[in-house]
């Protein structure tokens, strides 16, 4: 039996609840980790809740990110073997001491990178290389809009995209959350929850607005962020901290500009283990040159996920989380 945070039922931070599992053997093509630290992610409690269902059931374990050391492997396996040091993403289970995933989805960690920063960073961080780099390619001259730019995906957002040329601009919910983004790449930071986000990209930007928009705020941003865009612009929904966007009428598309949305999730990025090793890769590269830092700045012990699930939602948090079994 190994220490694992489980829901039973879904529902606030409050299900959360931290008890002994039994973690099976793995199976063909499947490998067990020992896992040294594990992420926390604003899709955990999407899962928690019960706005996204569970694929494996009731009860789950919770969790969606985590880095650790192969300690024993199935059938099969030729990706990994016993200590190698590893890393992945999801499909819950995250939150245990150890865990059987496919060996399929782990990725090697070099050795500049510690457990603690991998398990900060697998789903922040290569959400960020999907979104700079395929979702919408910036580079030079790009002109972003980052919702939520001191958050776990944000700091990290903000640093890639200054470091590929572009002008960032980042909301944040308070004076010092609009700090720690300015040190962390962003040119220009918005007290969205004071000032009208659309007017002062207006003020920022000279009236040409930006070519593109990741919002992760959803239905409290929405559909101003459509506002902060130029004719041809890209907006880019890619979660709902606030809550999901409702059903809207296409045709605003046109309206605001001829704008291009999509609706893009990590899982289908990475879905190919050629793309997820790319990702990953070059998420290692920005990471292990320094052009990008992962701020790790809570970690909590396993048996404190809730408060971690409390801390998150009720926007205490910057940058990454983390719980150490
Ligand atoms: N599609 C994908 O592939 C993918 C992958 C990873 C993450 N995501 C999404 O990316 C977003 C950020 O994830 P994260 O884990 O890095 O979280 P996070 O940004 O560290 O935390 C969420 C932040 O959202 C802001 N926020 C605004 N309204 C909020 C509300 N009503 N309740 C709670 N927070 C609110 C808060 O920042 P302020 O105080 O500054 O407003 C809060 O700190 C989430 O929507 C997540 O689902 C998507």
């Amino acid at each position: 039996m190994v220490a694992a945070v489980r829901v039973h039922k879904t529902g606030g931070p409050e299900v959360l609840t931290y008890e002994d599992v039994d973690i099976p053997a793995p199976g063909q093509g499947q490998v067990k980790i020992k896992q040294h630290a594990c992420g926390i992610n604003f899709i955990d409690t999407y899962f928690r809740d019960g706005l996204y269902p569970s694929p494996t059931g009731m009860p789950f374990i919770a969790g969606n990110e985590s880095a650790g050391e192969v300690i024993e492997v199935g059938a099969g396996v030729t990706e990994v073997k016993v200590g190698d040091r590893v890393a992945f993403v999801g499909p819950l289970g995250g939150y245990a001491a150890e865990r059987v995933i496919p060996a399929a989805r782990a990725v090697k960690l070099p050795d500049n990178i510690s457990y603690e920063q991998a398990a900060g960073m697998m789903l922040k961080g290569q959400t960020a290389q999907y979104l700079l780099n395929r979702t919408y390619k910036v580079g030079k001259g790009t002109t972003v809009l980052m919702h939520a730019a001191a958050g776990g995906v944000g700091l990290i957002l903000c640093q890639w995209a200054n470091h590929l040329g572009a002008t960032v601009i980042g909301t944040v919910g308070s004076k010092d959350k609009a700090e720690l983004a300015k040190a962390n790449g962003c040119h220009h930071t918005i007290l969205y929850r004071d000032e009208n986000f659309v007017e002062r990209v207006k003020e920022i930007t000279g009236g040409k607005l930006c070519d593109v928009v990741y919002d992760g705020i959803g239905n409290d941003t929405f559909p101003a962020s459509l506002d902060c865009l130029h004719p041809l612009g890209y907006f880019v929904s890619f979660g709902s901290a606030s809550g999901p966007i409702k059903a809207f009428d296409i045709n605003l598309l046109q309206f605001k500009g001829s704008l291009f949305a999509t609706r893009p999730t990590l899982n289908h990025y990475a879905a190919k283990r050629e793309d997820l090793l790319d990702i990953s890769a070059d998420l290692f590269k920005v990471v292990g040159s320094g052009a990008v830092k992962i701020p790790v700045n809570q970690k909590y012990a396993l048996k404190d996920a809730r408060k971690a699930h409390e801390d998150l939602e009720s926007r205490g948090t910057t940058g990454s989380s983390i719980l150490i079994p």
